[in-house]
């Protein structure tokens, strides 16, 4: 593929003429041209009217819903109508949407993620995944293994969108003079190990054991078990994480953890997790809750939630020890671990 190819170019050499391929290319098409206008609209902020204030209303799962949230809800909901799928699953939607029972896709997208940072001038994005609709199996019921698609778009100081077709990832950025997305990486390749991680620390008294080891083992740097020291980053905004981890490696953790409704910790399977996985794996990385694969898991409802840990293969597996063998972390370390010379 040469540097500089369109998206457009690029899914419709995807598709050929296979129809359910060509069904793909479509969504993948409209969600672009739907992220060049959320892309516009976010830059122009409070001179586009846009405020980043409350709309006064909650969505199904409970956040706070801004001005921005909806309007890019129905941006690409709007650019989906051309699109032949046949149920839609939306963040901002109670219910499933749904389209022509006899289309080949379904879809799942969260409009505008990261949303609680407009206000601030922060990146957001938009996140999707696409789905086989397969006869005699309900929409949004099968494990993520099942996605024919998944990506996202982070508008940050550029736009971009990461595309998986279940056969590597590449990045495309906007030309915002061409209004296209032209291809600046390709077979992305997360490093295997690296020295960052990011977690919302301020849970720490909530979060199980083996997340509390993994953060102490990071903390404890050079002196520690990993001989190394790490660097931390927190950005409250799903995909400009997931961008970092694909530009450099890095873990990124939203565990299950004890506050009432975080069971399966904050982010939601259809729209965040499971999207985020393929491309994690797809790029070499891993995606996991701790204790299974995030693509095994299948939904039972819309806004179901799951656990997330994505980013480089080796931190991934790392934590995933630390919770599937409870003394993986004192038998590492005994001088540091819970129940070692220096802990009581
Ligand atoms: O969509 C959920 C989300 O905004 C993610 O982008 C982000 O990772 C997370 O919530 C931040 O949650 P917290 O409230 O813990 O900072
Ligand atoms: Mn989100």
């Amino acid at each position: 593929m040469e540097q500089g190819q369109t998206l457009l170019r690029r899914i419709e050499l995807y598709a050929g003429a296979d129809p359910q391929r060509r069904a793909v290319a479509a969504a993948v098409g409209a969600i672009a041209a739907a992220s060049i206008a959320i892309s516009e609209l976010i830059g122009q902020g409070a001179l586009a009217g846009i405020t980043g204030q409350a709309q006064g209303s909650a969505n199904a799962d409970g956040d706070v819903q801004k001005d921005l949230d909806v309007r890019a809800d129905e941006m690409v909901q709007g650019a989906l109508k051309s699109v032949p799928y046949a149920v839609l699953a939306s963040e901002e939607a109670e219910v499933l949407v749904p389209g022509d029972p006899k289309a080949l896709i379904s879809i799942a997208y969260d409009p505008l993620d990261g949303s609680s940072n407009i206000d601030t001038n922060m990146t957001v994005g938009t996140i999707f995944s696409i789905i086989p609709n397969d006869p005699g199996v309900a929409p949004f019921t099968a494990s993520g293994n099942c996605q024919l698609a998944a990506g996202f778009v982070v508008y940050g100081p550029q736009t971009s969108l990461v595309l998986t077709l279940g056969d590597g990832v590449d990045i495309f950025t906007l030309d915002r003079a061409a209004r296209t997305y032209r291809l600046i990486r390709e077979r992305v390749k997360i490093p295997a190990d690296t020295a960052e991680y990011a977690i919302n620390a301020s849970n720490h008294r909530h979060w199980e054991q083996p997340v509390r080891d993994f953060v102490d083992e990071c903390l404890a740097g050079a002196d520690g078990p990993r001989s190394k020291d790490f660097n931390m980053r927190w950005i409250g905004s799903l995909v400009a994480e997931a961008y970092r981890i694909l530009t450099r490696g890095g873990v990124f953790l939203y565990p299950a953890d004890s506050r009432p409704g975080y069971g399966d910790g904050r982010l939601r399977l259809l729209y965040e997790t499971h999207p985020m996985a393929m491309v994690m794996e797809q790029a070499g990385g891993g995606a996991s809750t701790g204790r299974e694969r995030v693509l095994d898991l299948a939904a039972k409802s819309i806004h179901q939630r799951s656990p997330l840990i994505m980013g480089s293969i080796d931190k991934v597996k790392r934590i995933e020890l630390l919770h599937n063998d409870p003394d993986a972390a004192s038998r590492t370390a005994p001088l540091f671990a819970r129940r070692g010379l220096f802990r009581v």
